[in-house]
């Protein structure tokens, strides 16, 4: 049986962890220190389906948006699914998920989209970027995470996630 390859796109404004959260998941791997990315750099990792199938996820770690939450069309073209990653710490990177989506949803429309707050370890509940987050979420119908690539919090949860939503629409 031939290996069902999917790609999916890491989106978000710049410095919100989206490295880190590929990293994460693909080597269990977490650096403090930052170096942003340039254009894109593709990684790979294979997920267990529940009828013991395998899919290989081919991941996009895309540049960051930038506060107009403008991406090259091309990185996104032929995607499967993308996760929206935003900074709890800072508004501005939630504000911007919603152009983000939009953006990605007139090159996919039928595919699936997750939101993460990442880098939660450094906030509260009460913080004001954990409150926009959920407001965010929910306004733009979204699921969503929060997550934290540091602490390893829900970072596999929410590949696993996106994974079977892509199955699904097999
Ligand atoms: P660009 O490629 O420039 O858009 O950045 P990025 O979104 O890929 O962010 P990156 O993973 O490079 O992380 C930016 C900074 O945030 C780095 O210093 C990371 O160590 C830090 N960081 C990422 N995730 C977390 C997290 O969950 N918690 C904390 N405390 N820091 C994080």
């Amino acid at each position: 049986m031939s290996l069902i390859k999917k790609k999916i796109c890491l989106l978000g404004d710049i410095g919100v962890g989206k490295t880190s959260m590929i990293r994460r998941f693909v080597e269990n791997i977490f650096d403090d220190s930052y170096l942003s990315t340039i254009g894109v750099k593709v990684s790979q990792k294979k997920v267990m389906l529940s009828n013991s199938r395998e899919m290989l996820l081919l991941i996009w770690d895309v540049e960051g948006a930038g506060n107009t939450g403008n991406i090259n069309i091309n990185y996104m073209t032929g995607a499967s699914a993308a996760i929206v990653v935003a900074d709890l710490t800072r508004l501005q990177t939630i504000e911007v998920c919603g152009d983000i989506i939009n953006s990605f949803q007139k090159i996919n429309p039928a595919a699936p989209i997750i939101l993460t707050g990442n880098k939660q370890d450094l906030v509260k509940e009460n913080h004001p970027g954990h409150i926009l987050f959920k407001e965010t979420a929910k306004k733009l119908k979204t699921p969503f995470y929060y997550t934290s690539a540091k602490k390893d919090h829900n970072i596999e949860n929410c590949f696993q996630h996106i994974s079977k939503k892509m199955i699904a629409g097999l």
